[in-house]
């Protein structure tokens, strides 16, 4: 028997349990480096089908594989162990059947170990959210803008930014908690809908581009440590890191070239005689 005591990683109940409480710290990851420090600070790690534009330059998400997000999360998983990992389903993945939808979480939960998965969608979800919560899959929802749907609503245009476009909004993050959802991401809406909606649905709201009265707030990584080149108005930059890297592979390219690198110090001398 073990006596190492370890760290117990959060679960999606812990998650569920925080509603109304100090707020829930989230970020994503796509790789073990990241994950290990993001996993030190953050309560939920999701690992974002965001990767598609991120990771490998693509303009939507809609491209994104399963085994792309398989690959990732595993890595995820092995770079951290406190956090709850969440992984998110692609487009294509999970729409077609509640079947579908749980073949697909089920290669995902068995082949990363992750604690839980994110669809997008309300209303038009909530029969497959129910049959896969019933089935022991963790889900949080995800309403407001949803961008794998970008090739039908034509643009990542903040939602409910007139009040009469309300009423549909709040009816999927109230669905979504109807279903079993344990939390739910609201992305790009007006503050006061966003704010609204958090005060109504009995499950933690994570906010993005949303309102400071969401349970919780969640950026993507690379947006806020400013790697990437656009991003959107909801973001805040906490780092520098493109200029950071971008100095720094032009002192390696300097020293490479008048030969200042390798050093003594980066070299192997002989063993002595
Ligand atoms: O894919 C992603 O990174 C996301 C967050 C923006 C919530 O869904």
């Amino acid at each position: 028997m073990s006596t190492q005591a370890e760290a117990r990683r959060l679960t999606a109940p812990d998650i569920r349990s925080r509603k109304g409480g100090t707020p829930i710290v989230a970020l994503t990851s796509y790789h073990a480096h990241t994950a290990r420090i993001v996993d030190q600070h953050c309560d939920v790690i999701l690992v974002g089908d965001s990767l598609g534009m991120v990771m490998h330059g693509l303009e939507t998400t809609v491209p994104v594989t399963l085994d792309m997000m398989i690959l990732q999360g595993l890595a995820v998983m092995r770079g951290s162990r406190h956090a709850l990992v969440v992984v998110d389903m692609p487009f294509g993945s999970y729409e077609a059947s509640r079947e579908q939808a749980f073949a697909s979480c089920a290669r995902v939960m068995k082949e990363t170990g992750c604690g839980a998965v994110k669809l997008e969608g309300g209303r038009r979800m909530v029969e497959t959210i129910a049959f896969l919560v019933q089935r022991g899959v963790p889900v949080m929802g995800h309403v407001g803008l949803t961008p794998q749907a970008i090739n039908t609503i034509g643009s990542f245009r903040a939602q409910g930014r007139d009040e009469k476009d309300w009423g549909p909004i709040e009816d999927d993050a109230l669905a979504v908690a109807e279903a079993g959802a344990f939390s739910v991401v609201i992305e790009a809406v007006a503050e006061p809908l966003a704010a609204r909606i958090s005060a109504k649905v009995p499950i933690p709201t994570i906010g993005i581009g949303a309102s400071a009265a969401c349970d919780g707030q969640i950026l993507v990584l690379e947006d806020m440590l400013g790697l990437s080149p656009r991003v959107p108005k909801f973001v805040r930059r906490y780092g520098q890191l493109g200029p950071s890297i971008e100095a720094a592979v032009a002192g390696y390219a300097a020293d490479v070239r008048s030969r200042a690198f390798p050093g003594p110090d980066n070299v192997y001398a002989m063993k002595a005689k």
